[in-house]
């Protein structure tokens, strides 16, 4: 399958996130949510996926991206 060639290949966006998953979904209870303000990664590199540690800045430095978390404000 496609899905296959891809991860064969190395070309996918997620470099090293929970590869043993046929595929990488989380969900939250937005009301049960512990913190005001609480960013998930979106870039794939953070090492606390699914929450945002900051990777990002040196993934967007390293390569001109500009990728960003997702904010949930409570
Ligand atoms: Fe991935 Fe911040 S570490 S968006």
């Amino acid at each position: 399958s496609s899905t296959v060639a891809v991860r064969a290949e190395g070309v996918g966006i997620n470099p090293n996130v929970r590869k043993n998953e046929e595929k990488v979904v989380d969900s939250v209870v937005v009301s049960e949510l512990s913190k005001p303000l609480t960013a998930y990664c979106r870039c794939w590199r953070s090492g606390t996926f699914p929450l945002c540690d900051g990777s990002h800045v040196k993934h967007n430095k390293a390569t001109g991206d500009n990728v960003g978390p997702l904010l949930l404000k409570k």
